[in-house]
């Protein structure tokens, strides 16, 4: 619906306030800035992912109790990584908000906490204390969306950024579709090897994925990217995981919600 919009229509909305949740206010970075990990700079500024240069869009798939869709994978969150599999977390307790729904319909993101509602979802059932600790963990860590980086902050303006960045992600991202059209489907009774898996998920990323097992069951999906400026706005790249599977090589269930 945005798209259709004259780009003259939306500024006129904007100015009146009526869309709001938009990165208008994050610095514009240059676009000689190179991607994380991959550049020599290491000066953290509001266009370098800096050190958590890797960002991992990560998915759980939970049947014991059984989340989501029975047809998806769901959210487990966006996390920074210093390039190597190692990470910072808990970065700013001053950060650390408890009322993620309230900041966001503050924001007029209420169809963003329906989506997280159906698919970003705690395995017992209390999503607001796991949006809350994946934001507080992971988010405040990542350092191109503090609030220095915002030249018209307003309060918490930064969190809205973070849940609909993870989500617009994760809906390019569809684990269950692409294992779908390899042939992997859940089952009772059928087993897969961890190649086949990671070839069908690796054609959808473009680059090979951490995959987590549990009993030798497919759990766990993450998907590694570099970005060139700051992580709302920012290109991503595709990159090779950077943590070694946690599966077996053969007989991996794969099993149904
Ligand atoms: C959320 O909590 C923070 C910290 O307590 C507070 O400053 C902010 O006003 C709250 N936001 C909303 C929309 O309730």
């Amino acid at each position: 619906m945005f798209q259709s919009q004259s780009s003259k229509g939306m500024l006129a909305l904007a100015a009146m306030g009526l869309i709001t949740g938009t990165t208008a206010s994050l610095e514009t970075c240059e676009s000689g800035t190179g991607f994380s990990c991959a550049s020599s700079s290491t000066e953290p500024t509001c266009c370098f992912n800096y050190p958590g240069g890797a960002l991992l869009q990560t998915q759980f798939w939970d049947t014991d109790p059984s989340t989501g869709p029975k047809d998806s994978w769901t959210i487990h969150g966006l996390w920074p990584d210093n390039c190597d599999g190692t990470y910072e977390a808990s970065c700013d307790s001053k950060r650390a908000y408890s009322n993620i729904t309230a900041i966001l319909q503050d924001q007029n993101l209420g169809d963003l906490v329906d989506y997280m509602d159906e698919y970003w979802v705690d395995i017992n059932g209390d999503n607001e204390d796991f949006w809350s600790h994946e934001w507080s963990k992971h988010g405040t860590c990542i350092n191109t969306i503090e609030p220095s980086c915002y030249s018209d902050y307003k309060a918490q303006e930064e969190v809205g950024d973070y849940f609909q960045k993870t989500v617009e992600l994760f809906k390019s991202l569809d684990t269950h579709k692409a294992l779908a059209a390899a042939g992997i489907t859940p089952s009772t009774s059928k087993t897969y090897s961890l190649s086949e898996i990671q070839e069908a998920l690796t054609d959808l990323h473009g680059a090979s994925v951490y995959l987590g097992c549990s009993s030798g069951e497919l759990n766990q999906v993450w998907y590694f990217y570099n970005v060139k400026g700051n992580a709302i706005d920012g290109t991503y790249k595709a990159v090779d995981t950077l943590t070694d599977s946690g599966c077996p090589k053969t007989g991996i269930k794969y099993v149904p919600k």
